[in-house]
């Protein structure tokens, strides 16, 4: 399969959107379609996606850097495409994105119901970290 990975652009939001929701990622509480556009294209952050021959989108990741750690999120291989190299393909292109920023360490976190994709970043070796993530709204929501 031959896979192109690149950037993603303004018009891919609805097609990005429609992958994430397919792959379980959205949550109630995260518009996902407002965080696409927050990341995309911007000097820290961006979407990247995988598109098949076709054109079709069959991967995507949002890639971020904090000044200090790289970040990924949203990784997704189209579901119908699983356990054929897109997810693997989606993260090297994110550690791609971050060694080309000088971004040395890349980390994600990945939901306690969500636990069986860990064995998947070990295999990129990845490894868990033995920490406590705090988190705080700074809108307002509790
Ligand atoms: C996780 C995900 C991106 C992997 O994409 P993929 O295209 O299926 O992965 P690959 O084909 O590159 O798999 C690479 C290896 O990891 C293994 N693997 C993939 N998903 C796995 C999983 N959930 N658990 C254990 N191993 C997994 C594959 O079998 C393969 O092993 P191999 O090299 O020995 O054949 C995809 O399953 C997905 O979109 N899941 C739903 C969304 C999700 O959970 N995203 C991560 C949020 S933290």
């Amino acid at each position: 399969m031959t896979l192109k990975i690149e950037a993603a652009g303004a018009a891919d939001e609805r097609a990005v959107v429609h992958l994430w929701r397919a792959c379980g990622l959205t949550v109630p509480y995260n518009d996902p379609a407002a965080d696409f556009r927050q990341a995309l294209g911007r000097e820290a952050s961006d979407v990247l996606v995988a598109r098949a021959e076709c054109g079709r989108i069959v991967g995507a990741v949002m890639v971020g850097h904090d000044g200090h750690r790289g970040w990924l999120y949203y990784l997704a291989a189209e579901p119908m495409m699983q356990g054929q190299g897109v997810g693997s393909a989606m993260v090297e292109a994110a550690e791609a994105w971050l060694k080309a920023r000088g971004i040395v360490k890349a980390q994600l976190l990945v939901r306690e119901t969500n636990a069986g994709v860990v064995a998947f970043y070990e295999k990129l070796g990845f490894e868990i970290a033995p920490r406590l993530v705090m988190s705080k709204w700074l809108d307002g929501r509790e």
